[in-house]
């Protein structure tokens, strides 16, 4: 299954876990990445080359660390230009139809603190509910986010069974399954 790995981190350099994560999966033969702040440090994003790219996959996965409950500025710059009308939806606008859309971020607050009662009020994947609507307005198959909690403090050990999940993850040449949130769902 091609997969592109849109990739947003804008100190990757200084990275505890989206850049082992990417390294762990970017050798693949299928895959393909794309470091939108290494290409865009501008925020000139070319549009034709980024529709091409996401034309060309099967899968998608949109990769960042997240910056107050959503993506680092660039990535939101990337969907406001690239997901047009008429190309990404719209009723003429069918490029993404049938494509997995899969989110891979880290957070730096833990699990325990992604709850009801805890410090930021919602689960993580009810915080990542706008990519969710956005496979759906765009016809793509969502898939569950494949979240790493703690991202600061993590042990080794933890980051590299992530760094394998995540490979192994990538590899599946089947369909993921699609994830529907449920209210009774934990994290
Ligand atoms: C500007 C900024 C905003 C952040 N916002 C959040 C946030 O809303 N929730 C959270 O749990 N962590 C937040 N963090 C922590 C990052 O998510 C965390 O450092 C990152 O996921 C670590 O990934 P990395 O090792 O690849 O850099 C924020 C960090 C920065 C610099």
């Amino acid at each position: 299954m091609k997969t592109l790995i849109i990739f947003a981190h804008p100190h990757s350099r200084a990275s505890k876990v989206n850049r082992p994560l990417l390294k762990a999966a970017e050798d693949l033969d299928n895959v393909t990445v794309r470091d939108l702040y290494q290409l865009y440090p501008d925020f000139k994003i070319d549009v034709a080359a980024e529709q091409a790219a996401l034309e060309a996959a099967d899968r998608v996965v949109l990769q960042f660390p997240v910056y107050w409950y959503s993506s680092p500025a660039l990535l939101k710059q990337w969907e406001d230009d690239v997901l047009t009308h008429g190309w990404a939806y719209g009723s003429k606008g069918k490029a993404l139809h049938g494509k997995e859309l899969l989110v891979c971020v880290s957070v730096g607050g833990g699990q325990e603190h992604y709850t009801r009662e805890g410090l930021h009020g919602y689960r993580l994947a009810e915080l990542l509910r706008p990519y969710q609507s956005m496979a759906g307005l765009t016809g793509m198959k969502y898939i569950r986010p494949f979240m790493t909690f703690g991202a600061r403090t993590i042990a080794d050990e933890d980051l590299q069974n992530q760094q394998r999940r995540y490979r192994e993850l990538l590899q599946t040449a089947d369909p993921l399954p699609a994830y529907g949130l449920l209210e009774t769902e934990s994290n």
